[in-house]
Protein backbone atom coordinates (compact mmCIF):
# COMPACT_ATOMS: atom_id res chain seq x y z
CA UNK A 1 0.00 0.00 0.00
CA UNK A 2 2.79 2.42 0.57
CA UNK A 3 4.46 4.07 -2.33
CA UNK A 4 7.99 4.51 -2.83
CA UNK A 5 7.48 8.30 -4.96
CA UNK A 6 8.97 11.69 -3.69
CA UNK A 7 7.53 15.31 -4.16
CA UNK A 8 10.23 17.67 -5.73
CA UNK A 9 9.57 20.81 -5.30
CA UNK A 10 11.34 23.76 -6.88
CA UNK A 11 10.21 26.32 -4.38
CA UNK A 12 9.57 30.64 -4.57
CA UNK A 13 7.05 30.14 -7.12
CA UNK A 14 4.30 32.79 -6.88
CA UNK A 15 1.21 30.63 -6.44
CA UNK A 16 -2.09 32.43 -8.14
CA UNK A 17 -4.97 31.41 -9.14
CA UNK A 18 -8.01 29.31 -7.74
CA UNK A 19 -8.34 26.10 -6.06
CA UNK A 20 -11.36 23.76 -5.13
CA UNK A 21 -11.31 22.43 -2.18
CA UNK A 22 -11.95 18.50 -2.00
CA UNK A 23 -14.47 16.73 0.50
CA UNK A 24 -13.09 16.40 4.16
CA UNK A 25 -11.55 13.34 5.21
CA UNK A 26 -12.18 13.45 8.86
CA UNK A 27 -16.12 13.66 7.87
CA UNK A 28 -15.39 10.95 5.34
CA UNK A 29 -13.92 8.05 7.65
CA UNK A 30 -17.12 7.99 10.11
CA UNK A 31 -19.63 8.53 7.36
CA UNK A 32 -18.55 5.95 5.09
CA UNK A 33 -18.30 3.63 8.44
CA UNK A 34 -22.28 4.88 9.38
CA UNK A 35 -23.01 3.13 6.66
CA UNK A 36 -23.25 -0.06 8.28
CA UNK A 37 -26.05 1.13 10.62
CA UNK A 38 -28.16 0.60 7.58
CA UNK A 39 -29.21 -2.65 5.23
CA UNK A 40 -29.88 -0.39 2.34
CA UNK A 41 -27.63 2.06 -0.31
CA UNK A 42 -26.22 5.00 0.92
CA UNK A 43 -25.10 7.53 -1.80
CA UNK A 44 -22.04 9.57 -0.70
CA UNK A 45 -20.97 12.79 -2.43
CA UNK A 46 -18.01 14.55 -2.29
CA UNK A 47 -15.97 11.78 -1.25
CA UNK A 48 -12.10 12.31 -1.52
CA UNK A 49 -10.20 10.23 -3.06
CA UNK A 50 -7.32 9.33 -0.26
CA UNK A 51 -5.52 6.14 0.58
CA UNK A 52 -7.25 6.25 4.09
CA UNK A 53 -10.79 5.93 2.10
CA UNK A 54 -9.75 3.46 0.14
CA UNK A 55 -8.49 1.80 3.36
CA UNK A 56 -12.31 2.59 4.74
CA UNK A 57 -14.16 1.14 1.84
CA UNK A 58 -11.75 -2.12 2.32
CA UNK A 59 -12.76 -2.64 5.98
CA UNK A 60 -16.82 -2.30 4.51
CA UNK A 61 -15.96 -4.80 1.67
CA UNK A 62 -14.63 -7.26 4.28
CA UNK A 63 -17.56 -6.79 6.44
CA UNK A 64 -19.16 -8.09 3.22
CA UNK A 65 -20.65 -5.10 2.35
CA UNK A 66 -20.64 -3.17 -1.38
CA UNK A 67 -18.68 -0.26 -2.19
CA UNK A 68 -17.84 1.69 -4.83
CA UNK A 69 -15.66 5.09 -5.39
CA UNK A 70 -16.78 6.84 -8.95
CA UNK A 71 -15.27 10.22 -9.12
CA UNK A 72 -16.01 11.65 -6.06
CA UNK A 73 -19.31 9.50 -5.29
CA UNK A 74 -19.03 6.20 -3.10
CA UNK A 75 -22.46 4.15 -3.30
CA UNK A 76 -22.75 1.37 -0.26
CA UNK A 77 -24.89 -1.60 0.23
CA UNK A 78 -24.56 -2.93 3.73
CA UNK A 79 -27.32 -5.43 3.21
CA UNK A 80 -25.02 -8.39 3.11
CA UNK A 81 -22.75 -7.64 5.89
CA UNK A 82 -22.22 -10.54 8.07
CA UNK A 83 -18.72 -10.24 9.27
CA UNK A 84 -18.05 -8.28 12.92
CA UNK A 85 -14.61 -8.01 13.25
CA UNK A 86 -11.60 -6.21 11.88
CA UNK A 87 -8.54 -7.66 10.88
CA UNK A 88 -5.66 -6.60 12.48
CA UNK A 89 -3.59 -5.27 9.44
CA UNK A 90 -6.51 -2.94 7.79
CA UNK A 91 -6.98 -1.46 11.83
CA UNK A 92 -3.08 -1.20 11.85
CA UNK A 93 -3.84 0.83 8.79
CA UNK A 94 -5.43 3.59 9.95
CA UNK A 95 -6.20 4.52 13.33
CA UNK A 96 -9.29 6.09 12.29
CA UNK A 97 -10.81 2.79 11.74
CA UNK A 98 -11.76 2.73 15.87
CA UNK A 99 -14.96 4.86 14.43
CA UNK A 100 -16.17 0.81 13.47
CA UNK A 101 -16.36 -0.15 17.10
CA UNK A 102 -19.59 2.05 17.70
CA UNK A 103 -20.96 1.28 13.90
CA UNK A 104 -20.36 -2.69 14.20
CA UNK A 105 -21.82 -2.76 18.05
CA UNK A 106 -24.84 -0.65 16.57
CA UNK A 107 -25.45 -3.49 13.53
CA UNK A 108 -24.60 -7.30 14.93
CA UNK A 109 -24.67 -5.92 18.98
CA UNK A 110 -20.95 -7.36 18.73
CA UNK A 111 -17.57 -6.55 17.20
CA UNK A 112 -13.47 -7.73 17.28
CA UNK A 113 -10.69 -5.51 16.63
CA UNK A 114 -7.27 -4.78 17.23
CA UNK A 115 -6.07 -1.59 18.92
CA UNK A 116 -6.05 1.08 15.79
CA UNK A 117 -2.40 2.31 14.69
CA UNK A 118 -2.11 5.31 12.19
CA UNK A 119 -0.05 8.70 12.72
CA UNK A 120 2.37 8.98 15.70
CA UNK A 121 1.19 12.08 17.26
CA UNK A 122 1.99 10.66 21.47
CA UNK A 123 -0.03 8.36 22.50
CA UNK A 124 -3.58 7.79 21.67
CA UNK A 125 -5.79 6.31 23.78
CA UNK A 126 -9.34 5.52 23.20
CA UNK A 127 -10.60 5.48 27.09
CA UNK A 128 -13.00 7.98 26.41
CA UNK A 129 -14.33 5.79 23.69
CA UNK A 130 -14.27 2.87 25.77
CA UNK A 131 -16.10 4.02 29.35
CA UNK A 132 -19.01 6.05 26.79
CA UNK A 133 -19.65 2.75 25.25
CA UNK A 134 -19.62 0.91 28.13
CA UNK A 135 -22.52 2.93 29.85
CA UNK A 136 -24.78 2.01 27.25
CA UNK A 137 -24.56 -1.55 27.57
CA UNK A 138 -21.51 -2.65 25.77
CA UNK A 139 -19.39 -5.83 27.36
CA UNK A 140 -16.09 -4.75 26.12
CA UNK A 141 -13.25 -6.85 27.26
CA UNK A 142 -9.44 -5.85 26.33
CA UNK A 143 -6.79 -8.75 25.45
CA UNK A 144 -3.28 -8.81 24.12
CA UNK A 145 -4.17 -5.60 22.24
CA UNK A 146 -7.53 -6.64 20.71
CA UNK A 147 -10.81 -5.55 21.77
CA UNK A 148 -14.19 -8.19 22.14
CA UNK A 149 -17.49 -6.60 21.84
CA UNK A 150 -20.58 -7.37 22.70
CA UNK A 151 -24.10 -6.30 24.44
CA UNK A 152 -26.02 -9.54 25.27
CA UNK A 153 -28.99 -6.85 26.96
CA UNK A 154 -28.61 -4.22 23.44
CA UNK A 155 -27.66 -0.98 23.83
CA UNK A 156 -29.11 1.20 25.84
CA UNK A 157 -28.96 5.19 26.38
CA UNK A 158 -26.60 6.94 28.38
CA UNK A 159 -26.06 10.41 29.85
CA UNK A 160 -22.41 10.42 28.78
CA UNK A 161 -19.95 13.27 29.97
CA UNK A 162 -16.83 13.47 27.85
CA UNK A 163 -14.21 14.66 30.24
CA UNK A 164 -11.91 16.13 27.21
CA UNK A 165 -14.28 16.56 23.70
CA UNK A 166 -12.93 13.69 21.63
CA UNK A 167 -14.11 13.85 17.87
CA UNK A 168 -13.74 10.35 17.51
CA UNK A 169 -15.20 9.54 21.07
CA UNK A 170 -18.34 11.67 20.12
CA UNK A 171 -18.23 10.00 16.78
CA UNK A 172 -18.53 6.03 17.97
CA UNK A 173 -21.06 7.44 20.72
CA UNK A 174 -23.27 8.81 18.18
CA UNK A 175 -23.15 5.81 15.89
CA UNK A 176 -24.06 3.35 18.75
CA UNK A 177 -26.45 5.25 20.07
CA UNK A 178 -28.27 6.16 16.91
CA UNK A 179 -30.12 3.19 17.16
CA UNK A 180 -29.90 2.01 20.59
CA UNK A 181 -32.65 2.10 23.19
CA UNK A 182 -33.46 5.09 24.57
CA UNK A 183 -32.10 8.74 24.74
CA UNK A 184 -28.40 9.40 24.68
CA UNK A 185 -26.95 13.16 25.93
CA UNK A 186 -23.57 13.51 25.57
CA UNK A 187 -21.89 16.69 27.64
CA UNK A 188 -18.58 18.06 26.29
CA UNK A 189 -19.22 16.78 23.03
CA UNK A 190 -16.81 17.48 20.40
CA UNK A 191 -18.21 20.63 17.87
CA UNK A 192 -15.84 20.13 15.14
CA UNK A 193 -17.89 20.57 11.79
CA UNK A 194 -17.22 17.38 11.00
CA UNK A 195 -19.58 16.06 13.80
CA UNK A 196 -22.34 17.76 12.50
CA UNK A 197 -21.66 16.20 9.16
CA UNK A 198 -22.01 13.14 10.60
CA UNK A 199 -25.11 14.37 12.53
CA UNK A 200 -26.46 15.52 9.21
CA UNK A 201 -25.54 12.03 7.58
CA UNK A 202 -27.19 9.98 10.70
CA UNK A 203 -30.40 11.92 10.57
CA UNK A 204 -30.95 12.14 6.67
CA UNK A 205 -30.47 7.99 7.17
CA UNK A 206 -33.52 8.68 9.44
CA UNK A 207 -31.43 9.32 13.14
CA UNK A 208 -32.94 11.67 15.37
CA UNK A 209 -29.96 13.68 16.26
CA UNK A 210 -30.21 17.16 17.57
CA UNK A 211 -27.28 19.60 19.05
CA UNK A 212 -24.81 18.72 17.27
CA UNK A 213 -22.17 21.59 17.05
CA UNK A 214 -23.25 22.35 20.13
CA UNK A 215 -21.38 21.24 23.50
CA UNK A 216 -24.43 18.96 24.66
CA UNK A 217 -25.90 16.22 21.65
CA UNK A 218 -29.02 14.51 22.61
CA UNK A 219 -29.44 11.68 20.54
CA UNK A 220 -33.33 9.76 20.68
CA UNK A 221 -32.47 5.96 19.61
CA UNK A 222 -34.80 4.63 16.57
CA UNK A 223 -35.99 1.34 15.39
CA UNK A 224 -34.21 1.40 12.18
CA UNK A 225 -32.01 3.44 9.85
CA UNK A 226 -32.48 3.47 5.98
CA UNK A 227 -30.06 4.43 3.04
CA UNK A 228 -30.15 7.83 1.98
CA UNK A 229 -27.55 10.73 -0.04
CA UNK A 230 -25.49 12.67 1.78
CA UNK A 231 -22.72 15.05 0.15
CA UNK A 232 -19.94 15.45 3.23
CA UNK A 233 -18.60 19.07 3.66
CA UNK A 234 -15.39 20.58 1.90
CA UNK A 235 -12.13 19.88 4.01
CA UNK A 236 -11.36 23.18 6.33
CA UNK A 237 -7.66 21.51 7.11
CA UNK A 238 -6.84 21.61 3.48
CA UNK A 239 -8.09 24.54 2.92
CA UNK A 240 -5.90 25.76 5.86
CA UNK A 241 -3.07 24.16 3.79
CA UNK A 242 -3.37 25.94 0.76
CA UNK A 243 -3.80 29.33 2.39
CA UNK A 244 -0.47 28.37 3.86
CA UNK A 245 0.85 27.56 0.89
CA UNK A 246 -0.50 30.42 -1.06
CA UNK A 247 1.05 32.83 1.92
CA UNK A 248 4.65 31.12 2.19
CA UNK A 249 4.85 31.95 -1.88
CA UNK A 250 3.10 35.40 -1.61
CA UNK A 251 0.51 34.72 -3.70
CA UNK A 252 -3.06 35.11 -4.32
CA UNK A 253 -5.09 32.37 -4.31
CA UNK A 254 -9.11 31.91 -4.47
CA UNK A 255 -10.01 28.97 -1.79
CA UNK A 256 -13.17 27.52 -3.44
CA UNK A 257 -16.09 25.51 -2.22
CA UNK A 258 -15.68 25.82 1.18
CA UNK A 259 -17.36 26.41 4.40
CA UNK A 260 -15.42 29.93 5.64
CA UNK A 261 -17.08 30.05 9.14
CA UNK A 262 -15.06 26.69 9.48
CA UNK A 263 -12.10 28.84 9.39
CA UNK A 264 -12.83 31.10 11.62
CA UNK A 265 -10.21 29.79 14.10
CA UNK A 266 -7.88 30.09 11.11
CA UNK A 267 -8.39 33.18 9.69
CA UNK A 268 -7.13 35.51 12.05
CA UNK A 269 -3.73 34.41 12.40
CA UNK A 270 -3.15 34.87 8.35
CA UNK A 271 -4.77 37.92 8.95
CA UNK A 272 -1.95 39.04 11.73
CA UNK A 273 0.74 37.71 9.48
CA UNK A 274 0.09 40.49 7.23
CA UNK A 275 -2.49 38.99 4.39
CA UNK A 276 -5.43 39.77 3.30
CA UNK A 277 -8.52 37.51 3.41
CA UNK A 278 -11.78 38.63 1.80
CA UNK A 279 -14.65 36.22 2.24
CA UNK A 280 -17.20 35.35 -0.91
CA UNK A 281 -19.66 33.31 -0.49
CA UNK A 282 -18.13 29.99 -0.51
CA UNK A 283 -14.80 30.92 -1.17
CA UNK A 284 -12.27 32.94 0.41
CA UNK A 285 -9.56 35.14 -1.52
CA UNK A 286 -5.86 35.28 0.26
CA UNK A 287 -3.46 37.70 -1.17
CA UNK A 288 -0.38 37.46 0.63
CA UNK A 289 2.65 40.17 1.66
CA UNK A 290 6.22 40.01 0.09
CA UNK A 291 7.05 38.55 3.50
CA UNK A 292 4.79 37.25 6.55
CA UNK A 293 5.06 38.71 9.60
CA UNK A 294 5.22 36.29 12.85
CA UNK A 295 2.15 35.48 15.14
CA UNK A 296 2.97 35.95 18.40
CA UNK A 297 1.10 33.09 19.77
CA UNK A 298 -0.76 30.28 18.09
CA UNK A 299 -2.40 27.73 20.67
CA UNK A 300 -4.67 24.74 19.23
CA UNK A 301 -7.83 23.62 21.11
CA UNK A 302 -10.61 21.51 20.28
CA UNK A 303 -12.91 23.85 17.48
CA UNK A 304 -13.80 26.51 17.27
CA UNK A 305 -10.18 27.01 18.33
CA UNK A 306 -7.05 27.03 16.10
CA UNK A 307 -7.06 23.58 15.02
CA UNK A 308 -4.27 21.07 15.44
CA UNK A 309 -4.21 19.67 11.85
CA UNK A 310 -3.18 23.62 11.08
CA UNK A 311 -0.55 23.87 13.29
CA UNK A 312 1.91 22.20 11.04
CA UNK A 313 1.66 23.57 7.89
CA UNK A 314 0.88 27.08 9.84
CA UNK A 315 4.27 26.49 10.89
CA UNK A 316 6.11 26.23 8.25
CA UNK A 317 4.34 29.21 6.45
CA UNK A 318 5.77 30.96 9.81
CA UNK A 319 9.64 29.83 9.70
CA UNK A 320 10.79 32.53 7.00
CA UNK A 321 8.20 35.12 8.55
CA UNK A 322 9.68 38.42 10.03
CA UNK A 323 10.17 38.38 13.49
CA UNK A 324 9.57 35.38 16.47
CA UNK A 325 6.06 33.62 17.17
CA UNK A 326 4.82 30.89 19.94
CA UNK A 327 3.26 27.46 19.41
CA UNK A 328 1.31 25.99 21.88
CA UNK A 329 0.35 22.73 20.91
CA UNK A 330 -2.35 21.26 23.65
CA UNK A 331 -4.20 18.54 21.96
CA UNK A 332 -1.97 15.94 21.10
CA UNK A 333 1.71 15.45 22.91
CA UNK A 334 3.79 14.84 19.66
CA UNK A 335 3.07 17.26 17.24
CA UNK A 336 5.78 19.10 16.47
CA UNK A 337 7.46 16.01 13.88
CA UNK A 338 8.31 18.49 11.36
CA UNK A 339 10.07 20.63 13.16
CA UNK A 340 13.32 18.81 11.91
CA UNK A 341 12.75 18.67 8.84
CA UNK A 342 12.42 22.01 8.66
CA UNK A 343 15.49 22.95 10.18
CA UNK A 344 16.89 21.01 7.66
CA UNK A 345 15.77 23.72 5.46
CA UNK A 346 17.30 26.41 7.68
CA UNK A 347 14.15 27.19 9.91
CA UNK A 348 14.91 28.11 13.97
CA UNK A 349 12.48 26.25 16.10
CA UNK A 350 12.66 26.09 19.95
CA UNK A 351 11.51 23.24 21.28
CA UNK A 352 10.05 22.44 25.23
CA UNK A 353 7.41 20.55 25.77
CA UNK A 354 4.19 21.62 24.29
CA UNK A 355 5.39 25.01 23.43
CA UNK A 356 7.66 25.84 19.97
CA UNK A 357 9.48 29.22 19.56
CA UNK A 358 9.72 29.64 15.72
CA UNK A 359 12.86 32.70 15.24
CA UNK A 360 11.86 34.11 11.25
CA UNK A 361 14.70 33.81 9.15
CA UNK A 362 14.95 35.55 6.02
CA UNK A 363 14.26 32.77 3.71
CA UNK A 364 14.01 28.73 3.77
CA UNK A 365 16.49 26.47 1.57
CA UNK A 366 15.69 23.42 -0.09
CA UNK A 367 16.50 20.64 1.20
CA UNK A 368 16.08 16.24 1.36
CA UNK A 369 13.27 15.56 3.86
CA UNK A 370 10.90 12.83 5.09
CA UNK A 371 7.35 13.20 5.37
CA UNK A 372 7.15 12.56 9.57
CA UNK A 373 3.16 12.18 9.55
CA UNK A 374 -0.09 13.41 7.40
CA UNK A 375 0.18 16.88 8.35
CA UNK A 376 3.83 17.38 9.18
CA UNK A 377 4.16 16.03 5.55
CA UNK A 378 2.04 19.16 4.25
CA UNK A 379 4.03 21.51 6.63
CA UNK A 380 6.99 20.22 4.99
CA UNK A 381 5.60 20.96 1.00
CA UNK A 382 4.26 24.32 2.02
CA UNK A 383 8.13 24.85 3.22
CA UNK A 384 9.54 23.59 0.03
CA UNK A 385 7.18 25.71 -2.17
CA UNK A 386 8.73 29.08 0.15
CA UNK A 387 11.75 28.15 0.04
CA UNK A 388 14.73 28.91 -2.24
CA UNK A 389 16.18 25.95 -4.18
CA UNK A 390 15.47 22.30 -4.77
CA UNK A 391 13.31 20.06 -1.88
CA UNK A 392 13.08 16.43 -1.67
CA UNK A 393 10.24 15.26 -0.01
CA UNK A 394 10.16 11.46 0.51
CA UNK A 395 7.38 9.12 2.94
CA UNK A 396 4.94 10.83 0.80
CA UNK A 397 2.36 8.07 1.12
CA UNK A 398 1.46 10.09 4.57
CA UNK A 399 0.39 13.30 2.41
CA UNK A 400 -1.82 11.03 0.13
CA UNK A 401 -3.19 10.19 3.29
CA UNK A 402 -5.06 13.71 3.96
CA UNK A 403 -4.58 15.17 0.45
CA UNK A 404 -6.34 14.44 -3.01
CA UNK A 405 -3.36 14.86 -5.93
CA UNK A 406 -1.86 17.47 -4.22
CA UNK A 407 0.76 18.07 -7.09
CA UNK A 408 -1.59 18.37 -9.59
CA UNK A 409 -3.65 21.06 -7.15
CA UNK A 410 -0.68 22.79 -6.74
CA UNK A 411 0.85 22.73 -10.41
CA UNK A 412 -2.91 24.27 -10.80
CA UNK A 413 -1.69 27.43 -9.30
CA UNK A 414 2.08 27.79 -10.35
CA UNK A 415 4.10 25.48 -8.40
CA UNK A 416 6.95 23.48 -9.60
CA UNK A 417 6.14 20.46 -7.82
CA UNK A 418 6.54 17.11 -9.29
CA UNK A 419 5.83 13.32 -8.09
CA UNK A 420 8.62 10.87 -9.11
C1 LIG B 1 -9.59 13.60 15.22
C2 LIG B 1 -9.08 13.84 13.82
C3 LIG B 1 -7.65 14.37 13.87
C4 LIG B 1 -7.61 15.61 14.74
C5 LIG B 1 -8.22 15.34 16.10
C6 LIG B 1 -8.32 16.58 16.97
C7 LIG B 1 -10.24 12.18 12.53
C8 LIG B 1 -10.16 10.95 11.69
N1 LIG B 1 -9.11 12.59 13.09
O1 LIG B 1 -8.75 12.62 15.81
O2 LIG B 1 -7.25 14.69 12.54
O3 LIG B 1 -6.26 16.00 14.90
O4 LIG B 1 -9.55 14.82 15.95
O5 LIG B 1 -9.05 17.56 16.34
O6 LIG B 1 -11.28 12.78 12.65
N2 LIG B 1 -7.97 11.21 23.87
C9 LIG B 1 -7.91 10.48 25.04
N3 LIG B 1 -8.75 9.41 25.18
C10 LIG B 1 -9.65 9.06 24.21
C11 LIG B 1 -9.72 9.83 23.03
C12 LIG B 1 -8.87 10.90 22.88
O7 LIG B 1 -7.11 10.76 25.92
O8 LIG B 1 -10.38 8.08 24.40
C13 LIG B 1 -7.06 12.35 23.69
C14 LIG B 1 -6.10 12.09 22.52
O9 LIG B 1 -5.00 11.33 22.95
C15 LIG B 1 -5.72 13.49 22.11
C16 LIG B 1 -7.00 14.26 22.37
O10 LIG B 1 -7.78 13.48 23.28
O11 LIG B 1 -4.70 13.97 22.92
C17 LIG B 1 -7.82 14.56 21.12
O12 LIG B 1 -8.22 13.35 20.53
P1 LIG B 1 -9.54 13.20 19.64
O13 LIG B 1 -10.31 14.46 19.66
O14 LIG B 1 -10.19 11.93 20.06
O15 LIG B 1 -8.91 13.02 18.21
P2 LIG B 1 -9.20 11.90 17.15
O16 LIG B 1 -10.66 11.61 17.09
O17 LIG B 1 -8.25 10.78 17.35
Amino acid sequence: MFSVSKLIIDGRKRLSGRIEIQGAKNSALPILASALLTCDTSVINNCPDLSDVEITLNILRYLGCTAQLDGNTVTINSKCADKYDIPDELMRAMRSSIIFLGALVARFGMARLSFPGGCELGPRPIDLHLKALRMMGIEISEQHGSLECSAPNGIHGAKISLSFPSVGATENIMLAAATAQGTTIISNAAREPEICDLADCLNSFGANISGAGEGTIIIDGVEALNGAMHTIIPDRIAAATYMAAAAATGGRVLIDRIVPTHLSGIIPIFEESGCTVKQRGNSILIDAPNRLRAVKLIRTMPYPGFPTDAQPPIMAMLSSAKGTGIFVENIFENRYKHTSGLERMGARIYLEGKVAVVEGVSELYGARVASPDLRGGAALVVAGLGACGVTEINDIHYIDRGYESIELELSKLGASIKRL
